[in-house]
């Protein structure tokens, strides 16, 4: 049995560290596991141009604790009025790594995201030329769709369209939840991959609802029923390189969750890569999580992979209930107040 797992320093593909007080709370825990995060750009107001991100850029710098060594990677926020030449600058000048789309009232602050992929077409076919991955916030927003049926409707209706549109568009479809998404993904070139988030390798849908309504374990897209669980599970632990790490951990101040209209999103930075491995570690697939964590991310993203390593270690720890946000303000931990059979070393 291994006891304990030396890697790659890993990477997230896929966070929120918010802006003021809350991101100079969080940022030090994904720091803490992880050499570079893909940053997500949905800010009031949101992050659409080159020069907003290199702004915020600057600020997530400012909040990276003394000595740690950690690279924010940024994200413009996608619009129906953003200029292709303006992000094409940003890439070119390496403050932007990707782009995000969020469609239009799909989630947290998305007011401003994509009304109709039409719009977007000229961008995107700019993104194609020059190589920008384009990052999927994958659900349809149409009130008549159900909640739980939201990914897979997307990606027959816009995802596979779009990607026969242009071929040779780099993706990421975001947290995948389903079936459906890991096996569209598989089974795409190697230009389309996906990240997949702890929280939806841990629990489904029945968990949310488990003796009473838990809003700590809400989030979009929502947590589908066990056998998409199961299908994601097998999807990270295959050695697929197509699939890799991205929280979404996404911070919310305990009393907007614990509300009667509760905010969406699962912090889990503070807890994800002993979670990470616990999952790899009860499909008897430790062996590939280096791969998922700290490999197949560079290489979709032409990256170099980092030199540093991390060990893991088979302990049983207690990770925090809640981590201080502001005077007063918690954001809750996901599995936070929970014995984990895997802890970080050092
Ligand atoms: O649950 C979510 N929370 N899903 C998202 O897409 C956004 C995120 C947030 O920003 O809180
Ligand atoms: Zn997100």
């Amino acid at each position: 049995m291994t006891d304990t797992l030396t890697i790659r320093r890993p990477d997230d593909w896929h966070v929120h560290f918010r802006d003021g007080a809350m991101m100079a709370a969080v940022v030090p825990h994904t720091a803490r596991q992880m050499a570079r995060a893909i940053v997500m750009p949905n800010l009031v107001p949101p992050v659409t141009t080159a020069a907003m991100a290199a702004a915020y850029r600057d600020r997530i710098m400012a909040a990276v604790p003394d000595g740690v060594d950690f690279t924010p990677l940024m994200t413009a926020y996608l619009t129906d009025n953003t200029d292709p030449a303006d992000l094409a600058a940003g890439h070119a000048d390496g403050v932007l790594t990707a782009v995000k789309y969020y469609p239009a009232g799909a989630t947290t602050n998305s007011d401003s995201g994509v009304t109709d992929i039409a719009k977007v077409q000229g961008v995107l076919e700019k993104m194609a030329e020059i190589g920008m991955p384009l990052l999927l916030h994958g659900e349809v927003t149409d009130a008549e769709i159900d909640i739980f049926d939201r990914e897979a409707v997307f990606i027959e209706r816009i995802l596979g369209p779009l990607v026969t549109r242009i071929p040779d568009l780099k993706i990421v479809l975001e947290h995948i939840t389903t079936a459906n998404a890991a096996e569209f993904v598989s089974a795409a070139g190697p230009n389309i991959a996906a990240t997949v988030t702890a929280h939806h390798l841990v629990i489904n849908r029945t968990d949310i609802f488990k003796g009473g309504i838990r809003p700590h374990l809400y989030c979009l897209p929502i947590a589908k029923r066990e056998v998409h669980r199961q299908a994601l599970r097998r999807a990270v632990a295959s050695g697929d390189p197509k699939f890799f790490l991205g929280t979404d951990t996404a911070p919310h101040a305990r009393h907007t969750k614990e509300a009667a209209c509760g905010c969406a999103g699962i912090f889990t930075a503070a807890t994800a890569i002993e979670l990470y491995a616990e999952v790899f570690d009860e499909l008897d697939a430790l062996d590939k999580l280096e791969a998922f964590a700290s490999l197949n991310g560079p290489a979709f993203y032409d990256l170099p992979v980092n030199e540093a390593t991390v060990t893991l270690e088979r302990a049983d720890w207690t990770a925090p209930e809640a981590v201080e946000a502001a005077a007063g303000e918690k954001v809750v931990a996901f599995k936070g107040g929970e014995t984990l059979s895997w802890r970080l070393a050092g």
